[in-house]
Parts: C-alpha cells; structure tokens; sequence
C-alpha cells in the first residue's frame, strides 16, 4: 500500500502511532502532576523496561503532560560517561530564567540562581553559553559533596517554583548510565524536596536493574519511588498497536494476520512498529493477511539485524562478543546463570567477571538478581544465532 501515507514508527523514541496498553502508567503520572502542583505529597517513578519498549516514549509524554499542567520540565538523557552536574546545570538555568519571569518568584529566583553559581564553580562545571552574571552565595551548594549541594540546589529550584504557583519536573532517560555518586545525590535530592512538600517530582527510565541500584544506594530508595514495569505489550494492547493505526488511515487487516504478528514481535513496542510497517509496505490492498505478514518478517527482521541488533553487537570487542555468544548458546531466554556462561567459555566465572561488567557498562546486558545475567535487548540472543554463530 501506499508507503507515503504509511502510519507506522520505528525508531527511537518516536511516538508511535497508536500508544496502545500504557493507559495505567499515563494516568498514574497525570495523577501526579496535579497532586504536586497543589503541594500533595506523590512519589516519583522510575520506569523499567529493556531496549525498545517505549520508555522514551513515555518520557516524552509524561512531559507534554507535565507543561499542560502548569510544570516546567528538564528533560535529560544521561548519555554513558558525563557528569549529572554538566547535565543539570543549563536545564536548572532554564527553569530558573522562567520562573524569574513571574514577578512573585523573581527574589527566590536570584537566590536559586545564586546557588547555582556557587554549584557551577564547586563543581567546575563549564558554563560555555549559559553564563550566570550573579553572583556566588557562601554556604549554599558549595560543599563540594555532591549529596548536599544538589539537595540545596533543587530545594531552591523548587521554592521558587512553589513561589510563582508551578511545579517542576525533572525527566531523566537512561538512568542506568548515571553513576553511583549522581545517583545516589539524585535521591537525596529527591528525598529533602519530599520532606519540604516542594512542588518538584521526578520521572526517570533505564532498565530493569535500576531498582535494585537505588536501594543499593540508598535503601529508602524503595518506598521513595514507584517502579512501573514496561515491558512487552498484551494481547489486546499490542492488536490495537498494529490495528488502530491501520483503521485511521481507512485501510483494514485480518486477525490471523494480528496473530501473526504478535507472535512474531511477542508483544515488543519496537518490533511491532518494524513489523507493521513492513506489513503495510508488502500488502498490495486491504486487508492485509497472514502471507503479507510472512513477507513482512524478513523485510523486518533484516532490517532489525542490520540496525537495532547490529549496532549494539558493534559495540562489542571480540572478547566481549565471545561472551554473549555463550549466554545465547546457553539457551535463546535468559535470564543465564554466570556459571553457565563461564562453563562454555572453558573460564571461571571469576576471571570473567571484569569482561561481564564491561559488557553491562555497555549497555548490552544486565543483571538483575545475583550470578544472573540476561540481554538488554529483546530476543538478542535469537539475532545472535541468526547472524554470529557458525555451526
Ligand atoms: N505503547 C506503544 N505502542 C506501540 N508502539 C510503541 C509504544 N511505545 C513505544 N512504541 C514504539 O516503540 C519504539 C521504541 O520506543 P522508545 O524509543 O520509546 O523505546 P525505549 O524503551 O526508550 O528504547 P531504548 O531503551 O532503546 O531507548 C518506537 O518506534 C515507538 O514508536
Ligand atoms: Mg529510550
């Protein structure tokens, strides 16, 4: 059919065209927003989902949300191997340029803004474009620990905007790349703007591991948070993921055909997107049916192995390559025990333990409960048979 008027997105983070089975974590999060903006306490949420999902999504939505209702909103993507501090810092800068618009926060805001200085320079932040021509205020934000300067730095951000009748929202994608000390300050921040009753929340995503690294970290880290799983799609959230779109553009598909496509995809957000999209390019009219699909899984799954699963594999030295070989000879689901991944490898698991934790500062798998590991990726391990594994 017509590829022009094609409906479907696969991609990172674009919104898909039908946000189909997120409806409880959307209104949980509305829920929230309104809750703050009138000083009710709320707990903010972490997401947890593996690659594709639909996270950053959701994200993206929780923010628009957010705006409609009054919150001024930093949006950041920890990318592996930069600093919270670097991050936060032109995105605090912005909020407080906004806030200082409104004459009745405009004093708290040249105070917040004082108190970012004092952070920007303890912790040598490079301040390039964004300069601040205030100046430092002593005491405030200037320890150079890093748990109590970001704690006084948000509590001023949030005074201020509980002064000019807002809130903020702090969006944070990727949690997993922050590293031990961000994250660590990032919940004590969370924690004093709770205790204040300040009109700030916080939305993160990253994978599944997260939660297990928050109470680590802190081990109130539990009760201050809500983890919302997202995971794979049901059954009926993932046929109006591929049906809905199709009907809004007046063109049908049959229901062998959805079956088809649920099973091959098992529910995953991404893959849908890649599947409906090839499904909508090989059908010549409506409907389209079962064999449109079985034409659209290689189209699908070539393109997945040359792009979404490629990449990631890329990034892998040899060694590294050897090892999630193994976890995909193990068996094609996971979770692996690292004792059996060793076995294969002919190693013990204890000298392979710096390889496996360099593969998960990659991104590439994680591990959730002790001696486990598993992909970050869905049916990785199915790709790797495909395309690694001479027999
Ligand atoms: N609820 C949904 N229904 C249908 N498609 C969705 C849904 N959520 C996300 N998608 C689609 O899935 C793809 C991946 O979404 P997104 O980039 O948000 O995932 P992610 O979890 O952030 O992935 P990553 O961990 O790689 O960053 C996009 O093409 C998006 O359009
Ligand atoms: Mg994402």
């Amino acid at each position: 059919m017509d590829p022009i008027r094609n409906p479907f997105a696969p991609g990172a983070g674009s919104p898909p065209p039908e946000l189909a089975g997120r409806d409880e974590i959307i209104s949980a999060a509305e829920i929230a927003l309104q809750r703050v903006l009138i000083g009710r306490h709320n707990k903010s949420q972490i997401m947890l989902g593996l690659r594709g999902t639909g996270k950053t999504v959701l994200l993206n939505k929780i923010g628009q949300l957010a705006e409609s209702h009054d919150h001024l909103i930093s949006f950041i993507e920890a990318p592996e191997n930069r600093s919270l501090t670097d991050l936060l810092y032109p995105k605090i800068h912005q909020v407080l340029r906004k806030l200082s618009m409104v004459e009745n926060a405009k004093a708290k805001a040249h105070e917040a803004s004082r108190a970012l200085r004092s952070f920007a320079s303890v912790f040598k932040i490079s301040m390039g474009d964004v300069s601040l021509s205030v100046d430092p205020e002593p005491g405030v934000a200037d320890s150079g620990i890093l748990e109590f300067d970001l704690g006084d730095l948000f509590v001023r951000v949030g005074e201020t905007a509980k002064m000019a009748g807002k809130a903020w929202t702090l969006l944070i994608d990727e949690v997993q790349y922050l590293s031990t000390g961000d994250l660590s300050a990032l919940i004590v921040s969370i924690h004093r703007m709770n205790q204040k009753q300040l009109p700030v929340i916080f939305f993160g995503a990253g994978f599944p591991q997260i939660a297990a690294l928050a109470g680590d970290a802190k081990s109130y880290a539990e009760r201050l948070f809500d983890y919302p799983p997202v995971g794979p799609l049901d059954d009926a959230a993932a046929f109006a993921a591929v049906r809905q779109p199709i009907e809004d553009e007046g063109e049908t598909i049959s229901n062998e055909a959805l079956e088809e496509i649920v099973l091959r995809t098992e529910g995953y957000p991404y893959f849908i997107q890649e599947w409906g999209y090839q499904a909508w390019n090989v059908a010549n009219n409506s409907p389209i049916d079962k064999g449109d699909i079985e034409a659209a899984s290689s189209l699908a799954l070539k393109r997945l192995d040359e792009g979404f699963f490629r990449v990631r594999f890329d990034r892998l030295s040899p060694k590294e390559r050897e090892y999630v070989i193994a976890m995909a000879n193990v068996g094609s689901r996971g979770p692996y025990r690292s004792s059996d991944v060793a076995d294969r490898l002919g190693e013990s698991t204890q000298k392979l333990g710096p390889r496996r934790a360099k593969i998960i500062r990659k991104g590439m798998i994680y591990s959730q409960a002790h001696g486990d590991i598993d992909f970050t990726v869905p049916m990785f391990a199915d790709y790797l048979k495909r395309t690694s594994i001479k027999p």
